[in-house]
């Protein structure tokens, strides 16, 4: 067990910095065993501070000397502890000159400057730069940047950091180097470099101001043909930026550079964003569907933190969420924009819906439940979390629905007015939206402050006498860690009324400008309300929280005649969604039920029919079809259940799969040849949607396949033009339960992409989660020459795949799969610490599972915890588990 206990840090003890930096020079001379750095920072003192002792960072580096103003300081005028070099009493005026030695082929955590396939890269947020050098690393210290790289011109032939190339040249002995200078002042999180051998596409891209940009994709060599949909979508998210929000890129030349290593998605450094490969690399042999709309949205996620996060940052790193829930929101907005379609909108909207659910919403009700705004936190990197961005896109969504595009829009202006260049507060962020609107927002502040998913009850009352219709919205959230009592939300709940045949009411609310409209926006602020609907001549079926208006679980006692009106008829396709979801919610759950007490099961013919009428239905989109077919996650089913049994949730869900499939046979198969997509490849939504909804059908096919099913599949995989395809057929086969048709597919698809480590990632992922692989199979795969635990997107190919995508396997009963994920962890844990920590959060809900898995989980969670040596990182997420 480890003696020191990590520390926990607090929002309320912020305090300003000592000294500010104006400019800092920096000097790399690199080299994989051993690099030195050289930084010239010039300080001055901070007006807003008492202290007058200069607080440097610093973490895994060697320190050389330090010279303050010119003079070489003796150990006796500074003090170096672990984590920190602090100089006393200094001057007004400081130059600091500091050398530090680090060996960056060591750095296996991925954080600060490390090694990727022999290339070096730099990770700073959050806190890496203080492992490249000593410096004040805290977002509020914004300074100008020069840099100075040198390094073996064959071996690394490329040299980027951020903002301008202003200086290149030989430097004789086989050396070379490259001066680059950032116009705007910056935190250290957004330093960054390269040193490599890349090569690049590049464009150059007229603005709408008629300005002309640089755009350039780096990767390795041989990936020259996977780098036009990082270029198109850059492109797109200028434009859009530009379009919605008026903002423009403020460089000459902005840049995306793609590492195979890296714990992250991509990171927004600037003018330089380094990129996991995974949210670059694209063709239709290689990459899904689901892959390009993934690199869609972070390469406009990054490109957007320019203004959100950069351009305009945070103060301290509690408030994250101001830059991260932002730019999430505008991210998806962007992905919205570009389908352009209704309910191509709406299927983002579901897909944004489910995430929650699935992650966000367990978060929320589990140990490391947290508000948008932390209070306190061990370990910074255990925070960048659904709850800050996702959680956080939709605290910034309601903003939006309350004031509207334009009041947003406004807020947005205000906000950039006020605070550009500057280190700021989600404070701030609401204020602005609140004075740009004239609104007030001081009780939305509760939203950032207190953790926890409400749930809001509706109850209704219609009088025909005076054609009025009541609806009661009463709000609760539950207890969190450290918040007992929450007070109530400010809660936008957007609602229609469908009549008998279908058509949506209009709206006359008291007290609320409706006039007519068919969707309403009501504000609860209260713990219950009731608004007053008149002139409805006929009892409705409301349609409550349309386009999910707020984070929240709704609940109302809807009768199964109800959803149904409104599967098949709410104009808000959300919500027509959601109808349906709870149809097979409801008798999910029955199912769950009947199976834990040895009872018979059946599915009632009128929810066949429903999905019958819905798989055909012509006039919707496909990719709405599909969605509206796929069943509650069995993730999704547990958090509705007190007890949560695994293998009850496994068998239930699967009768329900098996039962639809051999009900919808011939339908299913009409819609498999309806949705082909012949011709050249194109991700376009339309195409994408017609694949998920094809390869949907074949995967029920494929539940109890006989010989023609299985040939379906077989030619679907061999004959397939892109990766979607391909990779929809060999998930089929994986789980059509046919060994000798799956290791056959398994074997080729190997033979054929050994060599793109992307591909092989789908093919660890594929089969960890598949309910036939259990954890002996899982340990075999481990043993597999592609597999290594040091590259973080093949780690959670298989692991995370197993213990987060694969319940039944994961949970089994005699607590296999809980010794594996604690030996797990800890490997992790010694090689990469943030990774592990994310590994060690697979066990968050463990208190919620039957007794008999639970003392299995607290004995590997107790394992962990009792480790030697672990890192803060997962420390923290073990300590709050079992607390
Ligand atoms: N800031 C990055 C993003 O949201 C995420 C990130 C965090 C990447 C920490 C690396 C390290 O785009
Ligand atoms: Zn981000």
């Amino acid at each position: 067990m480890r003696t020191d206990s990590p520390q926990t840090i607090y929002r309320k003890d912020y305090t300003p910095p000592s000294f500010l930096v104006d400019s800092v020079e920096l000097g790399f001379d690199l080299d994989p065993a051993r690099t030195v750095v050289a930084s010239r920072i010039h300080m001055r003192h901070n007006p807003a501070s008492t202290s007058r002792s200069i607080e440097l960072h610093g973490e895994h580096i060697e320190l050389v000397q330090v010279r303050l103003n010119g003079k070489l300081l003796k150990p006796s005028q500074y003090k170096l502890t672990a984590g920190m070099l602090t100089i006393p009493k200094a001057p007004d005026d400081v130059l600091l000159e500091i050398e530090t030695v680090l060996a960056p082929q060591d750095n296996t955590s991925l954080s600060g400057l490390y090694v990727s396939n022999h290339n070096f890269f730099t990770q700073c947020e959050a806190e890496g730069f203080r492992r490249i050098t000593f410096f004040p690393d805290r977002p509020d210290v914004m300074a100008r940047y020069t840099v100075m790289l040198r390094a073996d011109k064959d071996k690394y032939p490329v040299l980027l950091s951020n903002g301008n190339l202003i200086e290149e040249g030989d430097l004789g002995d086989g050396r070379h180097y490259a001066k680059w200078e950032d116009p705007f002042k910056k935190p250290s999180y957004l330093f960054a470099l390269v040193a490599a051998r890349l090569v690049c596409q590049e464009e150059h891209y007229r603005l709408k101001s008629g300005r002309e940009v640089l755009l350039q994709v780096w990767v390795e060599e041989g990936n020259l043909d996977k780098t036009d949909y990082a270029m198109q979508s850059l492109k797109n998210s200028i434009r859009w930026d530009e379009e919605r929000f008026g903002l423009e890129l403020d460089l000459d030349r902005f840049m995306i550079v793609a590492v195979g290593d890296f714990n992250m998605g991509a990171m927004e450094n600037k003018g330089l964003n380094i990129f996991n490969t995974k949210y670059v690399l694209a063709n239709s042999r290689v990459a899904t569907d689901v892959d390009y709309a993934g690199i869609e949205a972070v390469v406009g996620h990054e490109y957007f933190h320019n203004w959100t996060g950069n351009r305009v940052t945070c103060r301290d790193w509690f408030q994250l969420s101001l830059k991260e829930g932002l730019t999430v929101f505008r991210d998806q907005e962007f992905s919205a924009d570009m389908i352009g379609t209704d309910t191509g909108r709406a299927v983002t909207r579901i897909d944004q819906v489910r995430t929650l659910r699935q992650a966000q919403f367990p978060e929320d009700a589990g140990p490391m439940a947290h508000p948008v705004r932390p209070d306190s936190f061990v370990e910074i990197n255990n925070f960048y979390t659904v709850t800050i961005y996702e959680k956080g896109a939709e605290v910034v969504r309601m903003y939006q629905t309350l004031v509207g595009r334009d009041g947003f829009r406004k807020g947005m202006d205000l906000y950039f007015a006020r605070h550009d260049g500057q280190a700021v507060q989600c404070d701030d962020f609401r204020a602005a939206m609140a004075d740009a609107n004239g609104r007030d927002f001081s009780q939305f502040e509760r939203w950032y402050s207190q953790a926890g998913t409400p749930v809001v009850t509706a109850s209704t009352r219609y009088d025909a006498a005076s054609q009025t219709f009541e609806l009661t919205l009463a709000q609760s959230c539950p207890a969190t860690p450290g918040q007992p009592k929450k007070l109530p939300f400010h809660i936008p709940v957007t609602v229609g009324l469908l009549a008998a045949d279908g058509r949506d009411l209009p709206l006359h609310v008291d007290g609320v400008a409706s006039n007519g409209a068919t969707s309403v926006v009501l504000e609860l602020t209260e713990a219950s309300q009731t608004f007053r609907f008149t002139q409805v001549g006929e009892v409705p079926v409301p349609s409550l929280l349309r386009d999910f208006s707020a984070p929240v679980v709704l609940e109302y006692d809807y009768t199964d005649a109800q959803l149904l009106h409104l599967f098949r008829h709410d104009s808000d396709p959300v919500n027509r969604w959601e109808a349906g979801q709870r149809l097979a919610m409801e008798r999910l759950l029955k199912l769950t039920g009947a199976v834990a007490a040895g009872e018979p099961l059946v599915l009632d013919e009128t929810f066949i029919a429903a999905q019958r009428a819905l798989l055909a239905d012509d006039t919707l989109d496909p990719a709405f079809r599909e969605l509206a077919l796929i069943l509650p996650s069995e993730t999704i089913i547990a958090e509705r259940m007190a007890q949560v049994d695994p293998q009850a949730i496994h068998a239930a869900r699967q009768f329900m799969r098996t039962t639809i499939a051999a009900a919808l046979k011939p339908e299913l198969l009409a819609q498999y040849h309806a949705n082909q997509t012949p011709g050249e490849y194109s991700p376009d939504a339309l195409s994408a949607g017609k694949r998920a909804l094809k390869n949907l059908a074949l995967s029920y096919l494929l539940i109890a396949p006989g010989a023609a099913e299985l040939d379906l599949a077989r030619l679907q995989f061999d004959n397939a033009g892109n990766m979607t395809d391909r990779a929809a057929a060999l998930a089929a086969l994986i789980h059509s339960g046919s060994q000798p048709h799956a290791q056959a597919a398994l074997t080729s698809f190997y033979a054929d992409f050994e060599n793109e480590a992307l591909v092989v990632d789908k093919w660890f992922a594929m089969q960890a989660a598949a309910p036939t692989t259990d954890v002996q199979a899982v340990r075999q795969l481990m043993a597999h020459p592609a597999f290594t635990l040091k590259n973080p997107n093949r780690a959670r190919s298989l692991i995370f795949n197993f213990t987060n995508g694969n319940p039944s396997q994961f949970h089994a009963v005699d607590g296999s799969g809980y010794a594996f994920w604690a030996e797990q962890v800890i490997a992790l844990d010694a090689l990469n610490p943030q990774v592990a920590a994310r590994l060690a959060r697979s066990m968050d809900r463990w208190r919620r599972y039957v007794p008999a898995l639970q003392s299995h989980m607290r004995d590997a969670l107790e394992q962990v915890a009792g480790q030697a040596s672990l890192s803060n990182d997962v420390m923290e997420v073990v300590s709050k588990a079992l607390a």
